[in-house]
């Protein structure tokens, strides 16, 4: 599955916490796009769907929620609740989060701005694409890139 978990590096001091994330030197690709999900309702599912192209770190900046990851052929529940560590996804992976604590700000690094053309919406169609995916020669040795 590809998916990698960050260690974010903390400068911490007796003041608290931060955290710097620069393109190229812990985020390895572009940022174009960072949107947050925050005041999410008691059992809330939200997601349903995977991304063609668009790569992403999603980093739960408060409170705890988890990711249900799913490529296709195995699936991974992530628990999101250090501000230090982020999900990095890439390529076919219909994902779900859920479990939101009351306090949780989830945080998403995009690669692209918004493009609802490349959303797989439906499960169904995300499965079939994943099968014309692994098809294809071209798709077989792709590796995610970390920092
Ligand atoms: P939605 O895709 O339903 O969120 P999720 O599937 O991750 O639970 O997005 C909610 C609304 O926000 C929807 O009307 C589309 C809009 N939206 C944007 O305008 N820009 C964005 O970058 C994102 C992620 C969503």
């Amino acid at each position: 599955m590809k998916y990698e978990l960050l260690t974010f590096q903390q400068h911490g001091d007796d003041r608290g916490q931060l955290i710097a994330i620069e393109e190229g030197i812990n985020v390895p690709f572009s940022v174009k796009r960072v949107y947050y999900m925050y005041d999410t309702k008691p059992g809330v599912r939200r997601g349903f769907h995977a991304h063609r192209e668009l790569k992403q770190v999603l980093i739960c900046v408060s409170g705890s929620c988890s990711v249900h990851l799913d490529d296709g052929t195995e699936t991974e529940e992530i628990l999101l609740d250090k501000p230090y560590i982020g999900l990095q996804i890439e390529g076919l992976i219909w994902r779900e989060m859920y479990n939101f604590s009351e306090d949780a700000v989830l945080l998403v690094l995009a690669s692209e701005l918004y493009d609802e053309s490349d959303y797989i919406r439906d499960y169904h169609e995300f499965k079939k694409e994943v099968l014309r995916h692994g098809e294809d020669p071209k798709n077989h040795s792709e590796e995610i890139s970390v920092c």
